[in-house]
């Protein structure tokens, strides 16, 4: 017999789909969707080497001014994400930012702008199969914070609220399947989903935040606008690497005020904290 097939691994010991093994990442993990962004991203560190590639879940490891980080590629949509947070888990990752691409639903959200999410409007099925519809998808507030602290020190444009993660990327989205293909329930979807402040479509925060809130992990994501759904306008490499520099820069944060905590023996992080007054 080769393994348990309650608990998947390879012979060596390695998660069986994204091929890793405890201490073979740090906390901090990056997630990109496309297996290709992986060695751009490890790129603009200062070290990086590859550790894994199985079946397009890629993983570099390596350090941004002086933090550990690594990036693992997710795949498209909810299922491939859930299985890349399932394994990165089990070998000791605790801390998610996802990058990448995404369909602006407001008019004042241009293209490479990024958008910084606070929470998910749960449109996949995969965190679905997790925990009830009415279980919200959030981002870790510190994430967050980081995200956006990021930004202002970049100097980037960049808008924070909440975001819609769908598994599909043409009728899910309200885009005509082949040959016009559009049921009523997906007619117009972007337009209602901005009349309530939605600023963005996607394909994986909302599974990221379920787990990492399951799970007790944190989780945050920003994302460049290739695309304006009002002004119907396209750009597959705008904001790009503005995303990057912004979430390395998160997670340099990140990790000061994990430290932070870590000497102060506190629990939360707060502005009291951050700023030295408490
Ligand atoms: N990614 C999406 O999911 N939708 C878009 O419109 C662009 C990128």
């Amino acid at each position: 017999m080769f393994g348990s097939a309650r608990d998947p691994a390879t012979g060596e010991g390695l998660q069986y789909h994204i091929h890793l093994k405890p201490g073979d990442v740090p906390r901090y993990v990056l997630l990109p969707g496309d297996p290709g962004r992986v060695p751009l991203i490890a790129r603009t560190w200062e070290r990086s080497r590859l550790v894994a590639e199985h079946r397009g879940f890629v993983t570099y490891v390596g350090t941004y001014k002086g933090v550990e980080l690594a990036a693992t590629s997710t795949g498209i949509g909810g299922p491939s994400t859930a299985i890349v947070l399932e394994e990165l888990l089990r070998v000791g990752a605790d801390t998610f930012i996802r990058v990448g691409t995404t369909g602006a639903l407001q008019e004042h959200v241009k293209l490479g702008d990024l958008v910084i999410s606070s929470a998910a409007v749960r449109l996949d099925g995969t965190s679905k199969v997790y925990v009830d519809p009415e279980y919200p998808a959030v981002a870790s507030y510190d994430v967050l914070l980081a995200l956006v602290e990021a930004a202002e020190s970049l100097g980037v444009r960049y808008h924070v609220g909440i975001t819609a993660s769908s598994d599909s990327f043409y009728v899910g989205q309200g885009r005509p399947g082949f040959g016009g293909y559009l049921p009523e329930r997906w007619r117009g979807v972007e337009r209602r989903l901005a009349e309530l402040g939605v600023l963005n479509f996607e394909m994986e925060a909302s599974t990221i935040f379920v787990l990492a809130s399951i799970y007790g992990a944190r989780a945050g994501a920003v994302c460049a606008a290739i695309a304006n759904r009002v002004t119907d306008e396209f750009d597959p490499g705008a904001g790009i690497s503005d995303m990057v520099r912004v979430a390395n820069e998160a997670v340099r944060i990140l990790r000061e005020w994990d430290e932070l905590r870590r000497l102060r023996g506190r629990r939360h992080l707060s502005v009291g904290l951050v700023s030295g007054r408490l």
